[in-house]
């Protein structure tokens, strides 16, 4: 079966080509922004026609949540239109898509561990834009799965867990909001759970259309303890001091509370989800490995 992963230079995508080798079944085409651009639909059709592919994970996005507030349009067109072209193209070929959102989509107000059958009600750009490229899945008849994770990071690209060992070795104490409550996803996790559905749904024939699923790790943490877990794993010597939202100021409002619910997608595909410091660990270790 021959899948094609898209935003090759992002996270996902890196960690997704770390394991590839692993799924003997799979023939991989990895394209970055350069190599295939999502938002041009002609070089999208062009793509899936010309190397018969069956299934696509759209790993490519606008991620920048604070830009995105003063760049509207192009978070828009990547978020939104990339994505309906990316369904356009499959459509013809009667194929499969495997789409990623975000917790971002929520505003927050909660104190449940959201489900994915929750209203949704975006609070910035970034939410709204990833929000409608979850409809242009969802508004067509593709076989097309949508996951929704939070507080992705890996080993590659730029993420928090980088930022705070970088910061933490400059400095001797720093600020890090404690009110603001998720879950960090390492997104080789994630990568390992894209690959587990798509072997999953060879061997049982499961039709996922117009499937949503959350995905994060387990367990729940503020920013705050994510940092005092990372210092402390990364073997930093930097005091971290909880603040509040109000403390730190940024261009886009985020949600106080986006712990996601995973039940359905452990249940639907049988997987274990690691514990989010274990698996912080592992990319802190990984990390290490590639210095
Ligand atoms: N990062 C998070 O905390 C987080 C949280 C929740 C959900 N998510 C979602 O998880 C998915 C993966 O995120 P990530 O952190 O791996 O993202 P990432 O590291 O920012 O990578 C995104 C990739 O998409 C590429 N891209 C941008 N515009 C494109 C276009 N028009 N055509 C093709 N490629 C394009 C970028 O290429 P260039 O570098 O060349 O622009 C980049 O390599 C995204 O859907 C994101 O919304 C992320």
């Amino acid at each position: 079966m021959n899948i094609l992963v898209t935003g090759s230079n992002g996270q996902l995508s890196s960690e997704i080509k770390d394991i590839a080798a692993d799924y003997k079944n799979f023939n991989f085409f990895f394209t970055s922004s350069l190599e295939l651009d999502i938002c041009n639909s002609s070089q999208v059709n062009i793509f899936i026609n010309e190397n018969n592919i069956h299934t696509v994970i759209n790993c490519a996005a606008y991620t920048a949540v604070d830009k995105a507030e003063q760049d509207a349009e192009v978070a828009e067109k990547v978020n939104s239109e990339g994505v309906q072209n990316l369904v356009n193209a499959i459509a013809k070929v009667g194929g499969k898509l495997i789409h990623i959102s975000t917790d971002y989509v929520f505003d927050g107000n909660g104190f449940l561990p959201y489900q994915e059958s929750d209203k949704v009600n975006p609070i910035g750009v970034y939410g709204n834009t990833k929000r409608s490229g979850e409809l242009a899945v969802f508004n067509s008849d593709i076989d097309g799965i949508v996951i929704r994770t939070s507080w992705l990071y890996s080993a590659y690209g730029n993420n928090f867990v980088k930022t705070m060992l970088r910061l933490g070795n400059e400095r001797d104490e720093l600020g890090v909001i404690f009110d603001q409550v998720g879950t960090p996803t390492n997104a080789s996790d994630l990568a390992k759970t894209c690959l587990d559905i798509l072997s999953y749904d060879k061997e049982t024939n499961i039709n996922s259309k117009g499937n949503m699923y959350h995905f994060s790790n387990e367990g729940v943490a503020s920013w705050y303890d994510f940092a005092v877990a990372i210092m402390k794993l990364g073997n930093v010597d930097c005091k971290v001091k909880p603040i509040e939202t109000k403390d730190y100021p940024t261009p886009a409002k985020r949600p106080h509370f986006s712990v996601l619910n995973k039940s359905k997608i452990k249940t639907d595909f049988e997987i274990e989800i690691p514990y989010w410091r274990d698996s912080l660990a592992t990319c802190i270790s990984k990390l290490h490995k590639k210095i």
